[in-house]
């Protein structure tokens, strides 16, 4: 079969990222621009200067990777963009970006879910094979999700409130650390230790997740120990939440695996980032003898090379977009799969 060669693109929070992917799963070239010093001033992504930074910088962007490539647009199979979730005025750049690249080289364009990309660029790693169990943690998703095939997803799990990165995120604020939240929290947890007592939550037989009791819980203690005159013990409360948070991820992991009698796992999302989850998880599947893959480091923050990971599938199956498209920033995941979420 002929090489398809893949141009991705991704804008839909404080990235701008473009690559250049064969077959699902060679990186050819990748560039990402991230914004981060920019937000990290106002202490979280603001909108307006997201989107204000992606059209500044996206054609630049596409150079970049081209030339690394050493290709054209032209050479390229597809034009295959994040359209959803994220933040609308971001997305729209991506969005519109393709569409014109779409129709001015008279290539087909692939409308591709953030989530999918974080979750195909595992294939980066080893190509998925199915049935799998993956954990998806990031800033707007925690679930997991069992994938029977290419873009056949049944959500077994997901959140009742916030999202595990949000969590993070608040926590961050919370303890006073600069944005990015996650990160942070992850340096300061390092440096304490697991001393402060939290609500464990979700402690049951579902596989459903809950993080805004135990963000609360940090939230109060830091009241409590302020109203008593004491100094927050900042390094600590951060191990104790990372602490708390993840044994929910794991816990509930491990349940799911035993419940669907699942052999191989997958993570993916900007949370799986976090070396003290990596291990977590590692420990677990090495005990329970599953089959694990993580994305390295670099593909597990937003970038474009998921995107055109995940494009493939799409291509393959034909699944292309006309310029009708529309950038959403909440299509929560595939439409499918919140109908298709299991009964416990
Ligand atoms: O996937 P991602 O880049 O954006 C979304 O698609 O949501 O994930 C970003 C999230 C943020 O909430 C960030 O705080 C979190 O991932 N994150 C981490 C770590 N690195 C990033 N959370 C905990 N520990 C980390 N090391
Ligand atoms: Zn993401």
């Amino acid at each position: 079969m002929k090489d398809v060669y893949i141009l991705g693109i991704e804008t839909s929070c404080d990235e701008t990222s473009v690559s250049i992917v064969k077959n699902g799963n060679e990186e050819i070239a990748t560039t990402v621009l991230t914004q981060m010093d920019t937000h990290a001033k106002y202490g979280g992504v603001v909108p307006e200067i997201a989107s204000r930074m992606h059209t500044e910088n996206i054609t630049m962007v596409l150079e970049d990777a081209l030339k690394k490539a050493n290709m054209k647009v032209s050479d390229v199979d597809a034009i295959a963009v994040t359209y959803a979730p994220g933040l609308l005025g971001s997305l729209l750049v991506g969005v519109e970006f393709a569409k014109v690249l779409s129709f001015v080289y008279d290539k087909p364009l692939i409308a591709t879910h953030h989530i999918a990309g974080h979750i195909y660029a595992n294939n980066l790693v080893k190509k998925l094979e199915f049935p799998l169990l993956a954990l998806v943690v990031s800033g707007g998703h925690t679930e997991l999700v069992m994938m029977e095939d290419d873009y056949k997803f049944k959500i077994l799990g997901t959140t009742k409130d916030d999202a595990i990165g949000e969590s993070f995120d608040k926590v961050a604020r919370v303890l006073g650390l600069p944005y990015p939240g996650g990160p942070n929290v992850e340096k300061y947890a390092a440096e304490g230790e697991h001393t402060y007592n939290l609500p464990k939550p979700m402690d049951n037989n579902e596989l459903d997740f809950s993080f805004s009791g135990l963000k609360s819980a940090v939230i109060n203690t830091c009241h409590n120990e302020e109203q008593r005159g004491n100094e927050v013990r900042k390094y600590d409360l951060a191990r104790s939440f990372q602490e708390v948070a993840f044994d929910q991820v794991i816990r509930k992991t491990k349940l799911a695996i035993s419940k669907y009698n699942a052999k191989r796992v997958i993570v993916a999302g900007g949370v799986s980032a976090s070396a003290f989850l990596r291990k977590e998880v590692e420990k677990l599947c090495n005990d329970m003898n599953v089959d694990l893959t993580i994305p390295p480091m670099r593909y597990c923050t937003d970038n474009a090379t998921m995107i055109a990971c995940a494009a493939y599938p799409q291509y393959l199956k034909k699944d292309f977009a006309d310029l009708s498209l529309c950038a959403k920033s909440q299509e929560y995941f595939f439409k499918e799969e919140i109908s298709s979420k299991v009964d416990e």
